[in-house]
This record gives structure tokens, sequence and C-alpha cells, in this order.
């Protein structure tokens, strides 16, 4: 097998990773769950599920991959001696696999946006933006083709291996990103009542707080740094020796937190200044913010055009930066388990994902075939992969970590090989196993009983 290149910097590990976690769900979930949850109480629940779950469990997925250097089923089987744990490893790949094909559906329709928006076509009145995205969404051509474009794009980039292709990527569209992210943040933190729109964000309201918000923060927590896909994993194993895998897990957190902040701060002044109720989902980002937009920039209407256009390149590039995580999980799969050149894989992953991609998009209107027990295919995909996938996975990492594997092999590569010695990162060793041992896997596992009404 031909020699494993990894990430060539410390800046292209934390960009690229971040690049994961920061998608689609920074935008239009995170937002809205703050101001309907509480403000700031719920931020603050938030960043304590994010530090004393989300992180640990992110660390975990660094160590199988980092120990395995390999994809993520052979990593599980690597550190589990072939044991049945490896079929976590496989699991893993099919959550990420199945994933792929309905994530590039989502952001390929942002693609049309770009194009809607810079050909002037996001203007009009509320009922318009109702109309348009639901003609687009249940299209039989448009969508089925950009989903192939984003798919496309993903694969030019991913053909180009580790260094050359993600991470160049990253370095390139994470700070774009960034910087689009604060222009539209100023832009609509300057509008009249835009106070009004912080406030809903980040006033603390205690009453708001039940077990369900907590839950609902938990899981938000870990979909939004990508846990128990396979992604955290296979970059992880594109680390090196020297990578501190505890605090880029840190700094990556931290960068997803941020974003999801400023994505609050880019949507609440804007859709309150102009008195629109904001929502969450795809219709957040695909029929109230044009809308807002459109509306808010209105007497300036050239600013309005480019708030709407600059929108719509942020949402792509996080959507894409995700999308090529997702990707990679089942191309490094392909590549090492059928010995295929990193281009037939890339293909194979391309075109077989691009084929479910199509019947997710079709099933959204243009056909009722693809609709069973009165869910369309998109959302069973939805459903599987985050509501069964993300959870099993993630409960079974924590207890194969935790209490599998030997905690001398965690130990060494939690601190690399005893490279990171001090006396703070023994605590911290400590802190982080009892973490993963005990408190994880029970909070997961509440989330799961939670979401199917076994646990009230
Ligand atoms: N973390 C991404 C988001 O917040 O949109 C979604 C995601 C990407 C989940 C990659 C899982 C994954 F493996």
């Amino acid at each position: 097998m031909t020699e494993r290149t990894g990430f060539g910097s410390k800046l292209g590990v934390i960009l690229a990773t971040a690049g994961s976690a920061v998608g689609l769900g920074n935008v239009w979930r995170f937002p809205y769950m703050a101001g309907e949850n509480g403000g700031a109480v719920f931020i603050i629940i938030y960043l304590a599920c994010v530090l004393l779950l989300g992180i640990p469990c992110m660390i975990s997925e660094f160590i199988v991959g980092r120990h395995g250097q390999s994809n993520t089923a052979r990593a599980y089987s690597k550190l589990s001696g072939g044991s049945p744990w490896k079929l976590v490893g496989y699991m893993g790949v099919l959550t990420g696999f199945l994933i792929t094909g309905y994530y590039a559906v989502v952001t390929g329709w942002c693609l049309q946006y770009i194009w809607a928006s810079f050909i002037g076509q996001l203007q009009g009145t509320p009922d318009y933006f109702k109309t348009y995205f639901a003609e687009l969404s249940s299209d039989p051509v448009r969508p089925v083709l950009w989903t192939f474009v984003m798919l496309g794009i993903a694969y030019l980039i991913i053909e180009h291996g580790v260094r050359d292709g993600i991470e160049k990527a990253s370095k390139m569209m994470m700070p774009t990103l960034f910087i689009l992210l604060l222009i539209i943040v100023v832009a609509s933190c300057m509008l009249p009542n835009a106070g009004k729109g912080i406030e809903f964000l980040f006033k603390p309201d205690m009453s708001k707080m039940t077990g369900d918000v907590f839950l609902s923060a938990l899981g938000q927590s870990f979909y939004s740094l990508s846990i128990a896909m396979g992604c955290l994993c296979t970059y992880a194993s594109y680390f090196s020796r020297y990578t501190n895998l505890t605090t880029s897990a840190t700094q990556i957190a931290i960068i997803d937190s941020v974003v999801a902040i400023l994505a609050g701060l880019m949507i609440f002044p804007a859709a309150f200044s102009v008195g629109v109720n904001p929502d969450s989902g795809p219709s957040l980002i695909f029929i109230t913010l044009p809308n807002v937009f459109s509306q808010a920039f209105g007497a300036i209407p050239i600013v309005g055009y480019f708030v709407s256009l600059l929108f719509f390149v942020l949402l792509s590039l996080a959507g894409l930066t995700s999308l090529m995580s997702l990707h990679e999980v089942s191309t490094a799969f392909f590549q090492e388990e059928f010995t295929l050149s990193r281009k037939k894989a890339a293909l194979i992953v391309t075109i077989s994902t691009a084929i479910i991609g199509a019947f997710c998009s079709l099933s959204l209107g243009a056909t009722d075939i693809l609709v069973f027990g009165g869910k369309a295919l998109f959302d069973w995909f939805d459903f599987i992969t985050g509501q069964i996938f993300l959870p099993v996975v993630g409960f079974l990492t924590c207890i194969f970590i935790g209490w599998f594997v030997p905690h001398k092999v965690v130990r060494e590569e939690f601190t690399n090989w005893g490279t990171l010695r001090s006396e703070w990162y023994a605590r911290l060793f400590h802190i982080y196993l009892f973490l993963v041992k005990y408190i994880c896997p029970m909070a997961i596992l509440f989330i799961f009983l939670h979401q199917f009404g076994l646990l009230k």
C-alpha cells in the first residue's frame, strides 16, 4: 500500500476538522434553539455539554483514529484486536456514507440560492419565497443537478489527497467563511431595532429550562461537533504523533461554538428588525432569511443583494467543508479496504452518494414512490443517521475506549507517548477517563431513550 500522507501543519489540522464541525447545523439549528430555550442560559448549558461531553467524545474518536492510522472501520478493528468492536467502526463508516448523500442535497440548494441571488431572483413577498423553495425542493431536475455539482466539487478536492486537497481547501475556505460571517453580522447588527434580536438570543430566561432543553442541547452539540459519523476518526488518522489531541479538540470546539453564536448575531437582529419570527431548519435558511434580507436592506437594495449573495456563499462553504469530511470517511474506507487508487475510491463514493442524494431529493415531492410510512426517503436518512446511528456509535465508542481498550494505550495517545508530561496532563487524563467511562455514555443513553419516549 502507498505511504499515507497526513495533514502538513497544526493549522491544517484545526481548520480542516473545524471545517467538518462548522456546517449547516451551526446556522439553522443552534441560534433558534438558543433564542427559544432561554437565551444566555441555554448557551451556557450548551457550552457545558460541549466541554464535559462533546470534547471527551471527540478526543475518544481522535484516539481511535490516530492509533489506527487508517480508515474508521480498520481503526476500530486494530484497536480491538479484530473483536466484534470493529463493527462500531463499520457502523461509523456507514453513517458517514449515508449522510453524505442527503447532506449534499441541502448544500446543493445553497448553490441554487447563490445563483438566484446573483441574478437578482431573491426579491419578493414572503409568499414568493415560500413558493420559490417549495418549487425548487420538489423539482425533479434542478436540485438533483445541484447535488451532483456539490458532490463533484467535493470529489475534485478529495481526489487531490489530504494535504493538497482537504487541507489546502480548508485553509482557504474557513477564513473566507469567517470573514463573510463577520461582514453579515456587522450589517445585521447595524439595522434599526437590531437590539431586540440580540436580546432574544442572549436574554437569560430560567423559566424555559426543562429536561427537554438540556437533552436538545446535548444532541445539538454532538451533531454540531460531527461526533460519531466517522469524520473525526478519519481525520485523526491523518494527525501526526505530535498533534496534541486535547488542545486540538478544545480549539475546534471553540471555533464551532463561536461560529454558532455569530450565526445567531447574523440572523436575529435582521429578523427582529423587520418583525419576522425566526424559525429553524431548512425553512429558516431558504424561506425566512432570504425574505428577511430582502426586506431589511430594502432601503438600499444593493446592500440586500450582496448580503443575500454573501450569506449563501457562506452557507455553501460551511456545507462543503462538512461534506468533504463526510466524503473522506468512505473514500478512505474504499481506498484502503479494497486497495484502490484514491481517485477510483473517491469516484465510487461520489457516484454512489450522488445516487442516494438523487433519490433523497426526488423523495421531496417529485414522486410518491420514495415516501414510506409517511416519511420521505430524505427524512428517513436524517432520522436513521441522526437519531439512531449517531447515539449508538457515540455510546459504543465511549464504552469501548472507557472500558475495553487498555488504559495504557489510551494514556499513550492522550499524552503523546508521555511527551505531554506535566502534572496537569496526568490530572486531565483522569478527568477525561471518568467522563468517557461514566458521564458520556449515560448522557447519550438518556438522549436516545428520551427521543423514543422511553424516558420522560
Ligand atoms: N457538524 C456539521 C454541522 O453542524 O452541520 C454536520 C456534520 C458534518 C455532521 C459531518 C456529521 C459529520 F460527520
